[in-house]
């Protein structure tokens, strides 16, 4: 048929397999292959027609790499139809997962069939993107309206035995032999005369909902998908189908797909898709750099870091060793996992017999010796050099030659760290975020020494335990910590320029971060950012400077811990309130150092928030700190919760114009100084030669 389909006839079956590696995504070649497979079929003794998948996975979505460019013939809407409106019955074979597109294709057959390991699901909103292809027409029609609206607004995939009892598949075959498997299915489907089913054919019923249903949805979803409108409109093409003819309601999807295709949104998250993927690779290591096996892993230290990556491995099957202090530390850290796992169980989240599993690879120890035989330690002590050092010496008197020693510490210096061993090479930063077990991100960071192969198992062994990774060198903060100071330092000072604590957060949660950095402060406490700016030495001696973080601890409001910080807190609630005390105590202080308080606009607030960030950002990839400019993005989403529909602070820099952005800063910096306010060079360059972040990402890649 083409490169990437072919047919055959197997006992009258006919059996069209799809071979694009490495997801089977609906490319051009691949929709125009099926389609003459399937008006092939129509004219030859075959009684059935098997539509399946080579590989890893039946086809897992429309080719994304397609989307904004002009649409190339045929349309997938034209080989669906030519699928459901076959003369013979058409049975998708599926085995791996048939995502988005792949799912919508299964639809269209007449029959589904899958192996038991095998999920289905419609992850489009994960890409700002509504099922286009008769998703939102054909699942409320088998599954329900409910069931529909909730698969589609969370993309989650479903697993085969719930596909089974909603009715999304006809059948679950044995995946041992499963090409065989399939055509004996479809012989029986034969045998029984079975009919054409089409899913389009099926009434819809609407009759259980309540009245208001999608109006409440709509309510719903925008609270949990905040800036968001892919949700909104998967409610409009539901509440279609519901009302419409069929292919009525296929026309408005069709036209909200078109959308949401064109829009930022979508485009920002399709940007964030390919990072993410393209941050695990490594510039420069050879694909086959060979991996160092990892069984087993020691944490050392079970607070709050090292209990949260224990359950990471014993997650995944793999048996981890905490080693703490003394007996009391090691129970109170052991005791903390146990309690979390405990209320994931009384979430409904973990089955009871998974947790005991989970806690049974989990062991203890106080004694060096008992890690001599580990793979890989990971150390999660407090966050100071020396005790680190000394640590590491230890490991490299302890631990199996072949080891991997890291350390997941915010700021220390990862190469003083392996310069306390005699095996530098051994030793890489693992820098997780808390809490360790529910945030993706894995900052990676590449000591001066730190050897190929050791780079490349952690980006493994990353992708094992869930992680999203991200590669860093060696400076203070890594990547994320590093760009972080700005965003703080600017948050307070607009309080003193203007600004009420409510302005600035609700401003940059209007933009869609999860909570804004004063609300942030008060939840990890301000105590913690105290402290660390006592131990820095560099900090311009300026009063305005972290003024009111300061003032606050020093009255003892050290956020929600002590019930008030920025704001008050509801001693039950823990809700959040404005405080009037605060807002007058900063009218007094700016009045204390002469600043004339002024409006300040929301567009203001994002700019001197977000503007460091991305300066910085810019001075981190001039340094080579990170690999690219996606890279940062991928950190910043994963690790500081940006919101993913904005792409990123650089992609946010490139949506607004990295000029614009450029000669804000330069406005900044006259405004407020040098000290805070010294563009980089590198955002200058790109200035100048009108360039985005992604062009100097291509550029440099050689794409
Ligand atoms: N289009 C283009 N490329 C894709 C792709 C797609 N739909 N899905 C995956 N890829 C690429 C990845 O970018 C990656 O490329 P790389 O090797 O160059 O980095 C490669 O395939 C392998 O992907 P993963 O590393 O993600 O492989 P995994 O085995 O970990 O995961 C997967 C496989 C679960 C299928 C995962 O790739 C995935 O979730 N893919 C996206 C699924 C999706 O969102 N489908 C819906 C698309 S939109 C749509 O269908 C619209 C329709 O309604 C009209
Ligand atoms: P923590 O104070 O909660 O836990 C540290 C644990 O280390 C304690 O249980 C202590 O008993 C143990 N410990 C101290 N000395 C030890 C030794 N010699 N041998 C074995 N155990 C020892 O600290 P936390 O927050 O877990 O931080 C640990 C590390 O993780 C630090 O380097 C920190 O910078 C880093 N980190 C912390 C994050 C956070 O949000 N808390 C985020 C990312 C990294």
């Amino acid at each position: 048929m083409s490169e990437v389909v072919s047919y055959e006839l197997k006992d009258n079956i006919g059996v069209i397999s799809v071979n694009n590696p490495p997801v089977n995504a609906l490319a051009q070649s691949v929709r125009s292959g099926i389609l003459q497979a399937v008006q092939a079929s129509q004219n030859d003794e075959s009684k059935a027609i098997i539509l399946r998948c080579e590989g890893r996975t039946f086809i897992a979505g429309a080719d994304i790499t397609e989307f904004g460019k002009p649409p190339k013939e045929p349309g997938l809407t034209e080989v669906l139809a030519a699928i459901e409106n076959s003369s013979k019955p058409v049975i998708a074979a599926i085995h791996g997962t048939a995502l988005g597109g792949g799912f919508e294709v299964t639809l269209a057959c007449h029959y589904r069939c899958a192996i038991e390991t095998a999920k289905v699901g419609l992850p489009e909103v994960k890409l700002g993107l509504l099922p286009g292809a008769g998703g939102t027409q054909r699942v409320p029609r088998i599954a329900g309206v409910k069931f529909a609206l909730e698969m589609m607004t969370k993309g989650n995939p479903i697993a085969v035995g719930k596909a089974l009892d909603v009715g999304l598949i006809d059948q679950i075959i044995d995946g041992n032999e499963i090409n065989q498997n399939a055509v004996e299915y479809a012989k029986n489907l034969v045998e029984s005369s079975a009919p054409l089913k089409r899913i389009r054919d099926i009434e819809i019923n609407g009759s259980d909902l309540e009245s208001g249903f999608f109006d409440q949805a709509r309510k719903q979803l925008a609270k949990r998908a905040r800036g968001q409108i892919a949700q909104d409109r998967i409610v409009s093409c539901i509440e279609a189908a519901v009302n419409l003819p069929i292919d009525k309601g296929l026309e408005r999807e069709r036209e909200l797909f078109r959308e949401l295709v064109m829009s930022p949104e979508s485009a920002s998250m399709r940007h964030i898709f390919f990072s993410e993927r393209q941050a695990a690779k490594i510039e420069g290591l050879a694909k086959a750099t060979p991996l160092r096996s990892i069984n087993k892993v020691a944490i050392i230290g079970g607070g709050t870091m090292g209990g949260g990556i224990a359950m990471c491995f014993a997650n995944v099957g793999i048996p981890v060793v905490m080693l703490e202090v003394n007996d009391e530390a090691l129970e109170r850290g052991l005791g903390i996992v146990k309690k979390n796992y405990n209320i994931t169980v009384q979430k409904g989240r973990l089955a009871a017999d998974q947790m005991d599993k989970r806690l049974e690879l989990i062991s203890g120890t106080t004694n060096y010796e008992h890690i001599a035989d580990v793979d890989m330690v990971i150390e999660a002590v407090f966050e100071n050099l020396d005790l680190k050092k000394e640590i590491f010496t230890k490991l490299d008197g302890v631990c199996k030659p072949g080891a991997i020693l890291a350390t997941n510490t915010s700021y220390q210096d990862v190469d003083a760290i392996a310069e306390a061993t005699a095996r530098p090479e051994d030793v890489v930063g693992m820098h997780f975020f808390s809490p360790a077990n529910v945030m993706k991100l894995l900052e990676v960071v590449r000591g001066e020494k730190t050897a190929d192969d050791v780079l490349a198992t952690v980006m493994q062994v990353g992708k094992r335990i869930k992680k999203v990774c991200a590669l860093s060198r060696v400076c203070y903060g890594f990547i994320g910590n590093r760009m972080l100071s700005g965003y703080g330092r600017e948050a307070q000072m607009l309080l003193l320029d203007g600004c009420t604590p409510a302005q600035v957060d609700g401003a940059l949660e209007n933009f869609g971060m999860a909570m804004g950095p004063l609300a942030m402060g008060d939840l990890a406490g301000l105590d913690v950012g105290y402290k660390a700016r006592q131990a820095l030495t560099n900090l311009p001696d300026d009063p305005k400077l972290y003024r009111m973080g300061t003032l606050l601890v020093e009255m003892g409001r050290y956020g929600q811990k002590t019930g008030s910080g920025y704001y008050k807190y509801d001693p039950e609630t823990r809700k959040r309130m404005s405080d009037p005390e605060v807002e007058s105590l900063i009218v007094e202080e700016a009045e204390k150092l002469e600043i004339d308080r002024r409006e300040i606009s929301d567009e203001e607030i994002l700019a001197r928030c977000f503007y460091p960030l991305i300066n910085e950002g810019a001075k981190i990839l001039e340094e080579g700190i990170a690999q690219r400019a996606s890279d940062i993005d991928v950190v910043y989403i994963y690790g500081y919760a940006f919101p993913v529909a904005k792409g990123g602070p650089m992609h946010y820099a490139d949506t607004v114009g990295v000029k614009k952005v450029y000669e804000k800063i330069c406005e900044f910096r006259d405004r407020y100084g040098e000290e805070y306010w010294s563009p980089a060079p590198l955002l200058k360059r790109l200035a100048e030669e009108e360039k985005s972040f992604a062009q100097w990402d291509k550029e440099r890649s050689g794409v």
